[in-house]
């Protein structure tokens, strides 16, 4: 097996489920050092058990001093970090009428503030070898659909960050993309707490029907293309958005 980040330390938040399980394994199978993060340690156990290459530490990404245990365990144990994928998110699935002001705080503390808080705090530990961030953004900002508003408000504040931060540190050399998933067989489609019964069953049966491949993706199909922008063999591509959607976007 070629082995494309041999020797590369990599943060995945989120790595106990989903799309982020499927990063962290990936990643480590090609030698990565994997540092996954997330509430839940039972889930982090269970990524970190399928490959030595995984640690990992409980943290939510809303609490200040999490992110600030997350960053110190990265330096006191790898000493710098590579590869961060923004991964870990939250997404209410309810009309605006349903919708509340606690919603809009709780998908914009995950999917926005979560993310800028962390990357401010590795960042200094991104300072020399190969480097780059990935950000999970969603097909929504481009094929908006309803009962999604607060997630896809959130998910296009990422957008627009990665662009900026694409070119923030191009100079410094390190890399920032986005991928853009379509619809992914993960717990998301059935944990988003205060989901709407109608709207969650709608969604999914409107997400199979939306996706010109007719079918939807599995959490690999994202892994894939995370590690193909972590790797070498991106070295020319930053500010880039990836849809990975089955052709839902077009
Ligand atoms: N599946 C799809 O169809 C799809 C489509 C487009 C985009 N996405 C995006 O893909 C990413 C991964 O989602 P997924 O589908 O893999 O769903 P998932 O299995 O529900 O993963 C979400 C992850 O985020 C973590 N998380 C949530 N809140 C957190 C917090 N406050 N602090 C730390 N970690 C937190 C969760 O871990 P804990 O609960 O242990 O904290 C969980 O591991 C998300 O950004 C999502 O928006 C998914």
């Amino acid at each position: 097996m070629t082995e494309e980040l041999t020797n590369q330390v990599a943060l995945v938040t989120g790595g106990g489920s989903g799309l982020g399980r499927a990063i962290a394994e990936k990643y480590a199978k090609n030698g990565a050092k994997v540092v996954i993060l997330g509430r839940h340690e039972n889930t982090l156990q269970e990524t970190a058990k399928t490959n030595d290459n995984i640690s990992y530490v409980v943290a939510d990404l809303t609490k200040d001093e999490d992110i600030t245990k997350v960053a110190n365990y990265i330096k006191d144990n790898f000493g710098h970090l590579n590869i961060l994928v923004n991964n870990a998110g939250w997404c209410p699935i309810k009309p605006l009428a349903e919708m509340t002001i606690a919603d809009y705080d709780r998908a914009f503390n995950v999917d926005v503030r979560g993310v800028v808080a962390l990357t401010i705090a590795v960042l200094p530990l991104m300072s020399d070898g190969h480097r780059n961030i990935v950000n999970i953004s969603s097909i929504i900002t481009r094929h908006p659909g309803s009962n999604f508003s607060m997630y896809a408000g959130a998910k296009a504040a990422i957008e627009a960050m990665s662009k900026s931060w694409a070119l923030e540190f191009a100079k410094k050399g390190i890399r920032v993309n986005v991928i853009s998933p379509g619809a992914i067989d993960t717990q998301i489609w059935y944990k988003t707490d205060t989901v709407s019964k109608d709207a969650e069953e709608q969604n999914r049966i409107g997400a199979v029907a939306g996706t010109p491949l007719g079918h939807i993706g599995k959490p690999e199909d994202i892994a894939n293309m995370a590690l193909y922008l972590a790797s070498e063999k991106a070295n020319f591509i930053t500010g880039a958005n990836y849809l990975v959607d089955g052709g839902m976007g077009v």
